[in-house]
């Protein structure tokens, strides 16, 4: 019985040093210590050993097991103390090395336009409204006073996506659409993106950006809108800045007006910003047609109001400067970090 135990515990230590991986310990440990293992099994044929030596094999077993248990922890512990050895030789991090650079994203020229006239139209009371950019041809004409056969339609090459389910080419039909809810009075702005089919160059691009304004109420006159759009536009450009109210046309509005401002560059001498003139165009307004307000189930007789379109990307191109629409398109970021 001796002898074979000491077999045993030798086969059992040799299994032990073999063993490369913390697997290969497991399974000699199953093997040999399991309950269906070697020394186990000598363990439970006690039976066949005389009784009166039944203590003292017991006791040999038992050391025997013990001894076994103990260089399998060792090998263990020395096998773990290995891996992580190799771990931390191949994490090890050079300290001396200089940090990755995180590039830290940045706020588009358009956005810092954006919220620049947010700023201004709520600090005087405007609620910002979005509308959606896939629209139906009633808002987005319609609505507008621009009936099927009238020439503005074809002025706004649009993209149609069915019947008459369209990209908006204004943010105009949000106009439209609060007022329809008739909740009134109205004072808002909706910025957002518009869709015409343009060849994209310098000032030209198949999508850009709009903002909306609308205000609705009784006794709301031309006088209003040209203060609002004047205090706007020295807010955006400077306090010393001059508009200008040119006589236009716009379905929707009568009368309808285009703003220009003094150029801010040569202070309306004359230069290559404004292309001699000494003033610049931005944007388009004018008192709501009653046709409009009719449509949208507003009584024109009892209220009347202003609206104006300004283009985000104009605003942004002039007041930083940039002389290319394209380059707010290319979002590259050596570009976007100047401003
Ligand atoms: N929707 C016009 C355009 O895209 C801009 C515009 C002009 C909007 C006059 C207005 C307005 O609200 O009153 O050209």
């Amino acid at each position: 019985m001796k002898e074979k135990l000491e077999q045993i515990k030798q086969e059992a230590i040799r299994k032990i040093k073999e063993a490369d991986v913390p697997e290969k310990l497991n399974d000699v440990r199953v093997e040999y210590l399991g309950k269906k293992g070697a020394l186990t099994a000598v363990l439970k044929s006690m039976k066949d050993v005389a009784p009166e030596d039944r203590p003292k094999v017991g006791q040999m077993v038992n050391d025997v097991k013990s001894e076994v248990e103990g260089i399998l922890e060792d090998a263990l512990k020395t096998m773990e103390r290995k891996v992580r050895e190799l771990q931390m030789k191949a994490e090890v991090i050079d300290v001396t090395l200089p940090a990755k650079k995180n590039n830290v994203g940045h706020r588009h020229p358009n956005q810092i336009a954006l919220e620049e006239v947010e700023r201004i139209f709520v600090g005087m009371g405007y609620e910002v409204v979005e509308g959606p950019e896939i629209e139906k041809d009633y808002y987005n004409f319609e609505a507008l006073n621009i009936p099927a056969d009238h020439p503005a339609k074809d002025e706004q090459d649009t993209f149609y996506i069915s019947g008459d389910i369209l990209l908006r080419t204004q943010t105009s039909p949000v106009q439209a659409r609060v007022m329809e809810k008739g909740k009134l009075p109205i004072r808002m702005i909706s910025p957002g993106r518009v869709f015409r089919s343009d060849e994209v160059d310098a000032t030209h691009s198949p999508s850009f950006h709009q903002i909306e304004g609308l205000v609705v109420d009784k006794h709301i006159t031309f006088a209003d809108l040209k203060g609002t759009l004047a205090e706007f536009a020295k807010e955006l450009f400077g306090e010393d800045t001059k508009v200008k109210f040119r006589p236009h046309h716009f379905p929707f509005t009568e009368p309808s007006a285009e703003v220009d401002v003094s150029c801010f560059k040569c202070k309306g001498a004359g230069c290559r910003f404004c292309k001699g003139s000494g003033w610049i165009e931005i944007l388009g307004c004018g008192m709501v047609h009653p046709h409009v307000f009719e449509m949208c189930g507003i009584d024109p007789k009892e209220y009347t109001g202003f609206a104006f379109g300004v283009g985000l990307e104009r605003i942004a191109l002039l007041k930083y400067e940039i002389d290319d629409m394209r380059l707010l398109y290319e979002n590259d970021t050596r570009f976007l970090k100047q401003f």
